[in-house]
This record gives C-alpha cells, structure tokens and sequence, in this order.
C-alpha cells in the first residue's frame, strides 16, 4: 500500500514509518523538518497547514500520528483535504474519548477520577475525533492507546483491539507500548474490510 505518515519525526510516528516499511508498503514520510535518517522510501517537508489534497493523490491511507497543541485544527484539515477521496485517514487518538461503559453516556475524560493533569489532551482528541465524525465522505478510523502509553518499552506482540468503551487487560491495567501501538495501527492499515471506516476504535495489551 502506499501510506503517508504524518508526523513522521515523533516516537510514535517513527516506529510507525519502520514497521510499515518492515511490511513492505511505499512510505512517505511528512514533516515540518528535513528527515534524511527516515527508512522511509519518500519524504515531504511540509507543515500540515500546507498540505492539501494533491498531495495525497497517490497515497491509499494517510497516518496522522501528530502531537500538538493544535490536534482539533489540524485533525480537522486532514479530514477535509481527504473528504470525498479514496483515501483513508486513521489518527492516533487519546484514551480518554472512550466511553466508560457499554451504556455510552460518559466519555473516560469526563468521568471524575479523570486525571488532571491529562484533561486538557484527552478533551482535544475527543474535539478531533468528533471533528472527523462530522466530516462528510471521509473514511477515517481513530485508534486510542491504552490509558499507559509507553514510548520506551517494549514490543509484547499480545495487543488486542477493542471498541469505544475502555477496557483493561487480564492484569487489570490498560497499557501498550509505543511498539506494540505501531504494529497494531499497521495492522489496521492493512485492514481493507471497512469494518472500521467511521469509528474510534481502541487497542492495548493483553
Ligand atoms: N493515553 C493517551 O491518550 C496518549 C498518551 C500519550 C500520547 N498520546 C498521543 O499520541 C500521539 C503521538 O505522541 P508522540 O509521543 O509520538 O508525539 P511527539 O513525539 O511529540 O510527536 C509529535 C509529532 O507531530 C509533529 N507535528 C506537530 N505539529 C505539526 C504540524 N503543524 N505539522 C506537521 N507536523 C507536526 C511533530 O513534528 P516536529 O518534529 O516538527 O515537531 C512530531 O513529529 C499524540 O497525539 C499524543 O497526544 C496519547
């Protein structure tokens, strides 16, 4: 497949260029820098304000794996760049967009043990997520990690998806590492059912 990943410079958008070039797929590489050590095949320099849909003519799924203080904005770019193509849009969402029970009548954020500190991220990447939601003609999946998102440890191989209600692994913790993430969202990727166009899914460990 021929995947653009944006944020190509950041932790999860790395291991996500390398485990899809691992798997063979054409990879360009977006950033807002030059990125000359990328394994990926192609690269872009561009901020995301500048990208529009010529750009991803050629691209089947477009990553975002941004980290911004603006992720409603340029979440919601992408969307509409992408809106009425073929191209599928899957973004790294926030733990705190999923519900807390089956019964979907509060979001994780919202719920009163909701860290502080993290409130102000997970309601951005609930604003984002909505923002796809309402995009018409546009195919995007946002995946969110577990509630312990680890950049430096490593890969488990024993991740499970689940859906929009938060779920804990058999330990009783909801973690996954920034490798086991990289792998799952690839795996999403190669996903061509469309089982998952239009929703927010999850994924953590085991
Ligand atoms: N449990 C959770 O819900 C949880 C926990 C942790 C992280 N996360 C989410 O995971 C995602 C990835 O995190 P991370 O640690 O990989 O982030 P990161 O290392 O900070 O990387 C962020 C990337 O976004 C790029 N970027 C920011 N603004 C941009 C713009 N205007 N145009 C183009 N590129 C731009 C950065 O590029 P530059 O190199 O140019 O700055 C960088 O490549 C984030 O959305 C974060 O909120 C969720």
């Amino acid at each position: 497949m021929r995947i653009a990943v944006i944020g190509a410079t950041g932790k999860a958008g790395k291991l996500i260029v390398q485990e899809a070039v691992n798997r063979s797929h054409e990879v360009t590489a977006i950033s807002r820098r030059p990125h000359p050590n990328t394994p990926a095949q192609h690269t872009l320099v561009k901020n995301v304000t500048d990208l529009t849909t010529t750009d991803f003519k050629a691209i089947d799924v477009v990553i975002s794996a941004l980290g911004s203080q603006q992720i409603v904005e340029l979440t919601t770019h992408l969307g509409q760049i992408l809106s009425g193509t073929d191209t599928r849009l899957v973004v790294i969402g926030g733990t705190g967009t999923l519900y807390t029970t089956p019964a979907r009548t509060e979001r994780l954020v919202d719920s009163p043990n909701f860290p502080a500190e993290y409130r102000k991220y997970a309601e951005a990447h609930a604003a984002a997520s909505a923002s796809l939601r309402g995009i018409t003609g546009l195919k995007w999946t946002a995946i969110s990690p577990a509630a312990n998102f680890l950049p430096d440890a490593p890969a488990r191989h024993d991740y499970e998806f689940a859906g929009d209600v938060f779920t804990v692994g058999a330990s009783g913790i909801s973690e996954i590492s920034y490798a086991d993430y990289a792998s799952a969202l690839v795996d999403e990727v190669e996903n061509t059912t469309g089982t998952h166009i239009g929703e927010q899914i999850s994924v953590r460990n085991r």
